[in-house]
């Protein structure tokens, strides 16, 4: 099975950068990792430096309108999704694009759930790009997650975000084993009154990334992420020896 790590977060906190420096620093360890990216506004697969042609979501709507005589929607479905997947060194990509219009989409909803779900098994890894909004990591997933990392820059906006992120995974019900926040674009620590926040809610502080400008200029020019941050290494690596004490890696 693969280890599941989720990333979510208010808009801008740097949770596609941390999601291209994950898979960077997972390449070392293990492969094949899938990375998906399940914010509507797509765009992982530029810090990952990798092209794609379709999302789910333009296949979601072909498979809902004209699924050809000779194939069940699910058969069609998977075939289809097969050749969605972007192929990178190391890593694949699938992108699930924009969220679907009116109309009911339980029956492709739940064969793209079991979809993933089997696919999920095929790789090492498998981190997920998430909007801010936690619903639609239940919906559009069947996989439980083994670590959720909820991203904030230093800010009080960013971090209420969080801590409502952490409040709704844990009430929506979602298999998740481990919740941690990190904190990004850091420039030292955080004030007191940020920490009770955080400490008030019961989540846990993984780490701090340094703001760098070096990563701001890179992202203005549309360039990939190349390599992990030291600081994301760090915490990354901390969580596994944790978690490898209570055998959850695999
Ligand atoms: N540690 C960091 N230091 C400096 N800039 C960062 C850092 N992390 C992210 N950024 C920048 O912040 C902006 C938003 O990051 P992005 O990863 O797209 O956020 P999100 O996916 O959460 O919307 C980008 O310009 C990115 O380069
Ligand atoms: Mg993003």
């Amino acid at each position: 099975m693969a280890y599941v790590i989720a990333v979510a977060g208010k808009g801008g906190v740097g949770k596609t950068t941390i999601c291209a420096m994950l898979v960077q620093h997972l390449l070392k360890i293990d492969k094949p990792i899938l990375a998906v990216d399940a914010d509507p506004n797509s765009n992982l697969n530029v810090a990952l430096g990798l092209e794609y042609e379709e999302t789910i979501a333009d296949i979601r709507e072909e498979v809902k309108k004209q699924t050809p005589e000779s194939f069940s929607k699910s058969e069609f479905f998977g075939l289809r999704l097969e050749e969605a997947v972007a192929e990178g060194n190391g890593f694949d990509l699938l992108v699930m694009g924009r969220p679907e219009g009116p109309g009911c989409y339980c029956a492709v909803n739940n064969i793209l759930r079991e979809y993933l779900a089997r696919i999920s098994k095929k790789y090492k890894f498998v981190v997920i790009d998430n909007e801010a909004g936690m619903e639609h990591l239940s919906r559009r997933t069947a996989t439980d997650i083994d670590l959720l990392l909820l991203i904030s820059d230093p800010t009080m906006v960013g971090i209420s975000s969080a801590v409502n992120a952490f409040n709704t995974a844990k009430s929506a019900g979602l298999k998740i084993k481990d919740i941690v926040l990190v904190i990004n674009k850091s420039k030292g620590g955080l004030e007191s009154d940020k920490l009770k926040l955080i400490e008030n809610a019961g989540l846990k502080i993984g780490g701090y990334i340094c703001f760098q400008e070096e990563i701001q200029k890179n992202s203005e020019k549309g360039k990939g992420v190349v390599e992990a941050d030291s600081n994301l290494e760090n915490i990354i690596d901390s969580l596994f020896k944790q978690e490898e004490k209570i055998n959850i890696i695999p």
